[in-house]
């Protein structure tokens, strides 16, 4: 299977997700199938494809990336997607997606799997959290989600990318820091953050300031794997454990 190439012109107006599905030559899926499992497959495809194996290191190596909202509409797609593309093409890592909305129940059963959640949560090396900001706040999902397991969590690296009206979502990234900080995490100093991001994005999904946007979370990235590489070791040699109880 050949990945297609990525320009512009071929893109046309697909959505980020057909788009992906477009690339390993899925055209004609359904873009209301394209769940965010979906897209994680078509990723770890196109990375496959693209790179070959990994260096026995970053082989072992996985950032999982959070959705803050479980919103229907919600614009965190459009910005998951568009950290997904960069991953992709820079982090080395394999990149897991952990969503709400695909975690949910169906029907009355609104609750989380937990079980998936922390299997997914514990697979993880590192965590790219993609959080809107709601009220000064982060979202309510968001901390159901964050709630839903302890020790999964501790001693690894947590990367945050913002979004929101003029704040850009940071308020929500500081009270994360907190929570995070009681789960035994270390929180990458350094914030992708798009403010008004409803105006940031065109149609096809990707940052007008796309440079801009690419060099913030190239630094946050590099950062976020020399924890993530510094804590499997330590985890490793000698398990957290030890020191959390
Ligand atoms: C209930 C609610 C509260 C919001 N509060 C804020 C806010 O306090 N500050 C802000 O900058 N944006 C705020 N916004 C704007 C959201 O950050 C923005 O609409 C974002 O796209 C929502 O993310 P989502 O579409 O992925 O759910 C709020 C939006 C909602 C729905």
């Amino acid at each position: 299977m050949q990945r297609r190439d990525c320009d512009a012109a071929a893109r046309g107006n697909l959505s980020d997700r057909q788009f992906a599905a477009w690339q390993i030559g899925l055209d004609s899926f359904p873009a209301s199938l394209l769940t965010s499992t979906l897209v994680e497959v078509l990723y770890h495809e196109l990375h496959r494809i693209d790179n070959g194996a990994f260096a026995d290191m970053n082989e072992k190596m996985t950032i999982a990336v959070v959705y803050g909202s479980a919103r229907q509409g919600r614009f965190c797609d459009t910005v998951v997607n568009w950290a997904l593309t960069e991953l992709w093409a820079e982090s080395g890592f394999r990149v897991t997606l952990i969503d709400p909305l695909e975690l949910k129940g169906t029907g009355e059963d609104t609750a989380l799997n937990a079980a998936a959640l922390e299997t997914k949560i514990a697979e993880a090396d590192a965590f790219i959290v993609v959080t809107p900001e709601y009220n000064h706040g982060y979202p309510a999902p968001l901390k159901e989600l964050i709630d839903s397991c302890y020790e999964p969590w501790h001693a690894k690296p947590v990367g945050f990318i913002s979004y929101g009206g003029v704040s850009g979502g940071l308020r929500a990234v500081e009270q994360l820091r907190q929570v995070f900080a009681e789960l035994h995490t270390v929180t990458i100093r350094d914030t992708v953050s798009f403010a008004n991001v409803w105006a940031q994005f065109d149609a096809a999904g990707n940052p007008f300031k796309a440079a801009e946007a690419k060099a913030g979370l190239i630094v946050m990235l590099r950062r976020l794997k020399w924890w993530a590489r510094a804590l499997k070791a330590a985890r490793t040699e000698n398990a957290y454990s030890g020191v959390a109880a």
